[in-house]
């Protein structure tokens, strides 16, 4: 659905909220030598795509230990590994990787201590190592055009030149009172936050950037948007909710300047 809202050209593509990096390895897919500067708050994830560049054959070994371990006995494994926390970078990355694939619906939550805090997921058999996938990922990262950094949104603003394309996808704003998943880090992304991305928005524009966010249709994303933006609605599935009839039938925004 994005794609046909993706700049018919454009200079280096920037990505600041990167999470699973669905546009950037599309973007990649159709131009291995794409300029990319991605960047996330979670220095967790981007320690996992910068292991998984350089240091892929030793994750898998590990993530190997970690499938053996699970099949034993998955409920008490998967408590451990979630438990203990690990400082070696391979250790870390492979835990991360374990508990996504083991996880209940692969969800990304930790606590205000930034803690993981999902329970263990109802899987018979969980791809844990997914060896192609990460093969082909790390290959796709040793680009030398491709930096990852891990800071806070605003730092794009000093980075990104004319031309440029900026794809916004940040923790989306509540629909209502109850829909309030915000934690993916152990900050939570608050009004204030979408104000200044707004604001960090205009100057882009202003600068000659393209630049195209993704969010939830809600009331606070449309009221903040000037009139010169063009908001457009998007059928979606949602990946994760808890019941899987609600994961059908929304609608988010795409919001673009040009
Ligand atoms: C909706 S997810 C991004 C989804 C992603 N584009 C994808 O395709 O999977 C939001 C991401 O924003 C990150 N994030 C939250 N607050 C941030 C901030 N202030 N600056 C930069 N990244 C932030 C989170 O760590 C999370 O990875």
């Amino acid at each position: 659905m994005i794609e046909k809202h993706i700049p018919a050209n454009f200079g280096a593509y920037f990505e600041p909220f990167l999470g699973g990096g669905a546009l950037l390895f599309h973007l990649l897919t159709k131009n291995p030598s794409l300029k990319c500067n991605v960047s996330d708050l979670n220095s967790d994830l981007v320690l996992a795509y910068v292991v998984i560049r350089d240091r892929v054959k030793e994750l898998i070994m590990s993530l190997e230990n970690h499938a053996k371990d699970y099949q034993k006995n998955p409920d008490s494994y998967y408590y451990s590994v979630r438990e203990n926390e690990p400082t070696n970078h391979i250790e870390k990355v492979s835990r991360l990787l374990f508990l996504n694939r083991t996880c209940f619906n692969g969800l990304y939550r930790v606590n205000s201590k930034g803690k993981f805090n999902v329970p263990l997921g109802r899987y018979s058999n969980p791809n844990i190592v997914n060896e192609e996938n990460l093969l082909s990922v790390s290959h796709t990262l040793q680009s030398k055009r491709i930096q990852i950094y891990s800071h806070d949104f605003s730092s794009i603003l000093g980075q990104a030149k004319k031309n440029d394309f900026v794809y916004f996808d940040p923790p989306y704003q509540p629909v209502s009172k109850t829909a309030n998943f915000t934690g993916y880090t152990d900050r939570n992304f608050s009004y204030g936050d979408l104000e200044m991305l707004v604001d960090i928005s205009e100057k882009l524009s202003q600068k000659g950037c393209k630049v195209l966010h993704s969010n939830s249709k809600s009331k606070d994303v449309t009221d903040l948007f000037s009139s010169k933006w063009k908001i457009i609605e998007i059928p979606v599935n949602r990946a994760i909710n808890s019941d899987s009839a609600k994961r059908t039938g929304h609608t988010e925004l795409l919001i673009k300047n040009y």
